[in-house]
């Protein structure tokens, strides 16, 4: 039974009158006649749970998505009764339950506006095929209501007026209409009257999520199984939203290391050796910045998993080591689909142990993947994925692989029609046995957890990478991720914009897409146009499948080459800035990208904007996404921006044409803003950072900047050896001040600061290093103030004539 609309169903149930109501510390508990039972928890004053059974008990309490580590705790919970209602009231939120049928309606508690009503509310429809409930909720939809997030949808930013669906998909060549893709990430953002509300639908089955696309004024989600289990996040400032839930369903456990965050070359493939030297040395040749370098699948023995193929990689350890002297971290693909093989010793002691995926009535779940007939391990149980993460010691501590590539993992199985497993094959679910029908959505998120533990245990110190095809909600703790297989097409360039700013808002930043497109090849202009918008993904990498030609920064022309190395360049000088937008996703949960709608979410014309984002808090950029262009017209958000190119002053909360020839594009800084930049390196750790810069965009008026620093690995930053800067720059009319405030035990590299002053609007009488009148040499040149201080400043002031 497949069930496409939420109404269409004539068995729809529905929960009766309440008949009685407990309370047990931050929990509350309403039954009905018909003995369904509502369980609310209050998380935070802003965080509610809302979980529903129709048979008068729970399933087991069981999420691979909510962290342990979530911050609870409410200050307030008031409930009172009246004649109709229950009225759950915290510090945030009101909370009103219908006595008569549990309709569920929710207040800002400060101006009571109606935030998220239930339409219908809860109401389920028995399964008779798998037994249990299709479960169902809708809620009306506000006045000018717009949605965002779920994931990797292709489609437009905002999701008003469309229906998306749930399952990890393989999509080769997906389009922008394609409906589900890889990844399953059933949250959702609403925004109307200013305010903004997060709805986390807890349920691993398919889901279907509705805005508006089946009746104009209702919003509804269900799914094919499991319960009804959403969690209500209210901001009112979408951030917050995305920020709480990120950390319901996890922050990334530790910072990446940095050279992660430099650019990264893969084709599907390199091989053999001499090839990946060569794409290598090419590299440094051509004296463009690249940090890592990938294996896809042909570097293994007949694409078995923790194998080489000895005739194109005689001696791994050797190039690996190599391609390491050489400033490149080596990453290899690790595919879920482990071959039939009686003579491969993964495959026959995966079989001993009985750690392959079965069937429902006992037969192994087989199915094609590159090796020919393949059995995949369950990386639903617990010791499943302890073995798993064992098999990576060779890979890891012994050849010094630092990253590995986790793909298929939807999971996709070839020749089949629906391109994954049937939904009878069993899964342990970390001890809650269940059909893959629960399993599916989880199942990518499960093997990167594994893959993450291998790593993490065979690199230490140094902090692991990986990166992962499919993904649930909650995956972002363990790994960074792509977009899977997209196209070589302008349309595609757009495409990927729009997922890596729905991903951040989705609670998942560390995203990109494989630049240039992994199907077809694209012309030079079109890669360039990409690389641009591609250093400006928290993940950045070229990726192709190889089999229409090279896709490097050198394989179309010389002007391709000296524009693309220009703009990798900017990001090996943006990483300080990169790299405190990290610290700050690990430490709070704050996307590294924001759409404009959550930079700015009260002016309405940002609602439907999809091209500008913002890059960390402070960079605008608007990637060029037609051929030919010499520039575009863009939205540039409410204040004052800087174009990055010109420093020309621009007043934002219009529409403006910003030239961007092909060796250019859109950029604006925010003014006020401190901008930290390396000097341009080959690979991160090139060179000791002995200096670091900090562009300064003048501002009448007040802005905050931060800067973080470490060790660029390993974890001792978490035990304080960090040093983190916070800037107060405070613009006046003649004078410009700021102050450092400085935490954190870590000594750095860099003992001076470079500043270069941008705008500043008069000419320099003098300047004050902490009260004291500093003669220094400073420059004037092209209106920016440059000026070389101390790192361990106070107070800079800057005095005008
Ligand atoms: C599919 C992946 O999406 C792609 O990135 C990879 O190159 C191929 N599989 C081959 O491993």
């Amino acid at each position: 039974m497949i069930v496409n609309t939420e109404l269409e169903q004539k068995g729809n149930l529905f929960p009766s009158q309440i008949i009685d109501y407990s309370k047990d510390v931050d929990q509350l508990f309403f039954h009905t006649e018909n003995d369904v039972v509502l369980q609310i928890t209050i998380l935070r004053d802003s965080v509610l749970r809302f979980r529903y059974t129709t048979t008068g008990t729970f399933e087991n309490d069981f999420s691979y998505a909510i962290t342990q580590y979530a911050s609870t705790g409410y200050n307030r919970l008031d409930i009172k009764e009246n004649e109709t209602h229950y009225v759950i009231t915290t510090s945030k939120l009101i909370c009103k339950v219908a006595k008569k049928d549990l309709h569920i309606s929710l207040y800002d508690a400060l101006d009571e506006t109606l935030l998220c009503d239930d339409e219908l509310g809860f109401h389920w429809e028995e399964n008779y095929e798998f037994g249990g409930n299709v479960v169902k909720m809708s809620k009306v939809i506000n006045d000018r209501e717009s949605y965002y997030g779920l994931g990797d949808k292709p489609d437009h930013l905002n999701l008003k007026g469309k229906r998306f669906q749930n399952w990890a998909t393989d999509s080769y060549a997906y389009g922008k209409e394609t409906d589900p893709i890889y990844k399953a990430i059933p949250f959702y953002t609403g925004l109307h009257h200013n305010k903004a509300y997060g709805i986390f639908f807890d349920n691993s089955f398919r889901s279907f999520f509705d805005f508006g696309g089946e009746r104009r004024n209702v919003t509804s989600f269900w799914a094919h199984g499991g319960e009804m289990n959403y969690y209500f996040i209210y901001g009112p400032k979408m951030q917050d939203v995305v920020e709480n839930y990120t950390d319901l369903t996890g922050k990334p456990h530790q910072l990446p290391p940095l050279w992660a965050l430099g650019f990264h070359q893969c084709k599907w493939s390199y091989y053999p050796e001499s090839e990946v030297k060569e794409i290598t040395s090419k590299f440094r040749e051509l004296q463009i910045p690249c940090d890592a370098i990938y294996l896809d699948i042909d570097y293994m023995d007949g694409f078995r998993c923790f194998t080489w193929n000895k005739e194109h990689f005689p001696d791994p350890k050797r190039m690996v080591k190599e391609l390491a002297d050489d400033g490149f971290k080596t990453v290899a693909i690790i595919d879920p689909g482990i071959k039939i093989d009686k003579d491969y010793s993964v495959f026959t002691e995966a079989l001993e142990k009985d750690y392959f995926c079965k069937r429902a009535d006992g037969p192994y779940m087989k199915g094609k993947v590159w090796p020919g007939e393949c059995y995949f391990p369950d990386f639903t149980n617990p010791e499943v994925r302890d073995w798993w993460s064992g098999l990576f010691q060779e890979l890891i501590e012994d050849i010094g692989i630092k990253g590995v590539w986790n793909d298929m993992n939807e999971p996709a199985v070839m020749e089949v029609p629906n391109k994954t497993f049937p939904n009878d094959v069993r899964h342990d679910y970390d001890g809650n046995p269940c059909s893959h029908r629960k399993a599916h959505n989880i199942y990518g998120m499960q093997m990167a957890r594994a893959t993450y533990q291998g790593l993490k245990k065979f690199n230490y110190p140094k902090r692991p990478f990986v990166i992962t095809r499919s993904a649930y909600s909650g995956t972002q703790r363990y790994t960074s991720t792509w977009t899977g297989d997209n196209v070589a097409t302008w349309e595609h360039l757009g495409i990927a914009n729009i997922q890596a700013q729905r991903m951040a808002m989705s609670g998942f930043s560390f995203v990109g897409s494989d630049i240039g497109g992994f199907a077809e090849q694209p012309q030079g202009e079109l890669f360039t146009r990409w690389i641009q918008l591609g250093i400006f993904h928290p993940f950045c990498r070229v990726h192709s499948s190889g089999d229409h030609g090279d896709q490097e920064p050198w394989a179309f022309d010389e002007d391709v080459t000296d524009i693309c190395r220009k703009f990798i360049e900017l990001r090996y000088q943006l990483l300080p800035y990169l790299y405190t937008c990290f610290w700050n996703l690990v430490e709070h949960g704050t996307p590294i990208l924001q759409s404009l709608v959550m930079f700015d979410q009260e002016d309405h014309q940002t609602h439907y904007r999809t091209d500008e984002f913002i890059f960390g808090d402070k960079i605008l950029v608007c990637p060029i996404q037609e051929p030919n262009a010499k520039g575009r017209r863009m939205y540039i958000p409410r204040g004052q921006w800087y174009n990055y190119w010109t420093d020309e002053l621009v007043e934002g909360g219009k529409e403006k044409w910003v030239d961007a020839e092909i060796d250019s594009m859109p950029i604006f800084i925010k003014e006020g803003a401190i901008i930290p930049k390396y000097p341009v390196q080959q690979y991160v750790g090139e060179k000791e950072i002995k200096e670091l810069s900090l562009d300064v965009y003048y501002k009448e008026g007040k802005e905050r900047s931060t800067l973080f620093d470490d060790a660029h690995d390993g974890y001792d930053y978490t035990k304080g050896r960090f040093s983190l800067r916070t800037f107060q720059l405070n613009g006046k009319n003649k004078e410009l001040i700021i102050r450092q405030h400085k935490e954190g035990k870590y000594t750095t590299t860099y003992e001076t600061f470079k500043f270069n002053i941008h705008g500043l609007p008069f000419n320099v009488k003098e300047v004050e290093l902490d009260d004291e009148v500093i003669s220094l040499k400073y420059i004037e040149a092209d209106g920016t103030l440059s000026m070389v201080i101390d790192k361990n400043f106070n107070t800079i002031h800057i005095k005008g004539k």
